[in-house]
């Protein structure tokens, strides 16, 4: 059986854990060359050991989504390591846990999450798609199908607005108005570019953070009785960046068991 990424060249960031991690091991499994990257080289090679033991292709790049030379630098060393690359999954992103947000309001937020907040996930997202979008264009085949592609994580509080969390619902929402931005401007040259919009997912960072009353509030406005796994989160990346989803852009996959919040 054809492996469903076999010749693409996925740069995944923020997978030194998490979603990121999830989506590298499935992609690199279905026959992509995957760029990890993150800020921490331990965990990235760690991840990247783990991807060659099961016999895929994996390369660890440094990159810190808050500095725009370091998000080119990225970009430029994965080219020129592998030759070109196919898809971006824009994971990486400074989670309310990871800025120490999780549990203030509105009225206890300083400046210094903010900004962080910001560097991260506006900017980073940003420069991201700046510089991979002129390496996509030149792996990309449009009279054929649009084979190339961006897949940017989302979360589903920023659809409907959910309490606490200001910094990161603020400075998550504009994944996906980038999306459908970059899918109507890039499309006829070969680019497609989707949200996967996340609900509550099981990662070591959420099962650490997560008291017993937020899941069972969150398994409350779910439509399914129970949680997601990283694993959901990388096969809805995988379809949207595999052939079978070239007529699909500018749209947003919610994986989050029917969350009605
Ligand atoms: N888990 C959920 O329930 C959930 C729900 C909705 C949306 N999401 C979204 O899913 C994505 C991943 O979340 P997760 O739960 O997997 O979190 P996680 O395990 O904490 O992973 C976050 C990843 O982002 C990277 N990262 C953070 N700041 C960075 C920076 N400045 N530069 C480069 N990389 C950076 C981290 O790498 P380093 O530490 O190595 O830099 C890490 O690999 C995020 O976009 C989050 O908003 C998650």
């Amino acid at each position: 059986m054809s492996m469903r990424l076999e010749s693409e060249v996925s740069i995944i960031t923020g997978s030194t854990s998490g979603l990121g991690a999830a989506t590298a091991r499935r992609f690199a499994a279905e026959g992509a060359e995957v760029i990890v990257t993150g800020r921490s080289a331990e965990r990235g090679n760690a991840v990247v050991d783990e991807i060659q033991k099961d016999g895929g292709a994996a390369h660890f790049v440094a990159c810190d989504l808050g500095d725009e030379a370091s998000i080119q630098a990225l970009v430029r060393d994965s080219v020129g390591r592998f030759g070109r690359v196919t898809n971006v999954v824009m994971n990486g992103a400074a989670t309310a846990t990871e800025t120490g947000e999780r549990s203030l309001s509105i009225t206890e937020l300083d400046n210094e999450i903010l900004e962080s907040s910001i560097a991260t996930n506006v900017r980073g997202l940003l420069w991201l798609l700046k510089y991979s979008l002129p390496a996509l264009l030149a792996a990309a085949r449009p009279a054929e199908e649009a084979t190339t592609s961006i897949v940017a994580i989302g979360t589903s509080g920023t659809r409907n607005g959910a309490p606490g969390m200001p910094a990161y619902w603020a400075t998550k929402a504009p994944v996906e108005v980038m999306m459908r931005s970059v899918s109507s401007e890039y499309g006829g040259r070969g680019v497609r570019a989707n949200c996967v919009s996340c609900g509550l997912i099981e990662t070591e960072s959420e099962l650490g953070a997560m008291t017993s009353e937020f899941r069972e509030m969150v398994l409350g406005m779910n439509a399914l009785p129970y949680l997601g796994k990283p694993e959901d989160i990388a096969a809805a990346c995988l379809f949207l960046s595999s052939r079978e989803a070239r007529y699909i852009t500018g749209t947003t996959l919610c994986v989050n068991g029917g969350a009605s919040f």
